[in-house]
């Protein structure tokens, strides 16, 4: 690769895209809210049939694949899949009250649209037809062998336009192994990764992806247009989220619905 960019301003179309400018509505606290612009992007490009997340939690990641649907109108299937009792990472935390949080606010805005599925992500796998999920987020238990586990189970899942995202590439701390195993997945197909938010890899499993999504994988092969396009979003995710720490209260209380009552 040569020291110019083979594209002259690769983040161009992500600039110059409606969805840069969306708000965020829903804003728990998540390590992920630095890729909630991404995801608004990604399922215009993408527009998915069928959306699957692995792993919710409080549900910002979920909630902006479906305001990104809602907004779009675009006709997809959505499901959240989480026994929402927590994992060795995320920790242990009241079920019942994230979920019905997530419940107060997810229902009246996306139900009709979308279901929240409380059991573990290899049950849920037996629901879900082979080849019907067009873009799935992995986002459970980080350890190598379960994040391993997760995309094994759910590749046959995937549709010939399919995208997975794995969040936590960038961690290597408490036994994290989501980044030994996007060096393995990303090597052979179509890729980019993020390394603001703790990380985010976008890999293409379809042979039949949309040209929608070449400016993230044409930039992704060349490190100054990939650069280009991480600066963007990392600089769009402090200005959506600016980069103060949560604290310990804000945390705490986020299930209560804080955002919504105006104190984030
Ligand atoms: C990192 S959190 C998800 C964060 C969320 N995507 C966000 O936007 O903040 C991981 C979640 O995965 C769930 N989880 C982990 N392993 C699971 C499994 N095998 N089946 C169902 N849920 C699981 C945990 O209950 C936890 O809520």
């Amino acid at each position: 690769m040569n020291s110019h960019s083979i594209i002259a301003d690769a983040a161009e179309p992500f600039r110059s895209s409606p969805t840069a400018r969306w708000p965020v509505e829903f804003r728990p606290w998540s390590a992920w809210c630095g890729h909630a612009q991404f995801a608004f992007w990604l399922v215009e490009a993408l527009r998915p049939r069928s959306i699957v997340e692995l792993g919710t939690h409080f549900g910002l990641s979920y909630m902006a694949f479906c305001q990104a649907v809602n907004t779009t109108g675009i006709d997809a299937a959505c499901t959240a899949v989480d026994t929402w009792e927590g994992d060795a990472h995320a920790g242990t935390y009241d079920g019942d009250a994230v979920l019905s949080a997530l419940k107060a606010a997810h229902d009246p805005a996306y139900g009709r649209f979308s279901r929240l599925m409380r059991t573990t992500f290899d049950q849920a796998a037996a629901s879900f037809a082979d080849g019907s999920v067009d873009l799935l987020h992995i986002d459970g238990l980080h350890s190598y062998e379960a994040v391993r586990h997760d995309y094994e189970t759910w590749l046959p899942k995937m549709s010939d336009r399919g995208v997975i995202l794995f969040h936590d590439t960038e961690v290597r701390e408490r036994n994290f192994g989501v980044h030994r195993l996007w060096a393995e997945v990303s090597k052979d197909r179509p890729s980019f990764n993020f390394t603001h938010s703790y990380g985010l890899g976008v890999l293409g499993t379809g042979d039949a992806l949309p040209r929608t999504l070449s400016p993230l994988f044409d930039a992704a092969k060349d490190p100054h247009a990939a650069a280009d396009v991480r600066n963007f979003y990392s600089a769009l995710a402090d200005r959506t989220f600016p980069p103060e720490n949560p604290g310990p209260l804000r945390r705490a209380l986020s299930w209560i619905g804080l955002p919504r009552l105006g104190l984030r």
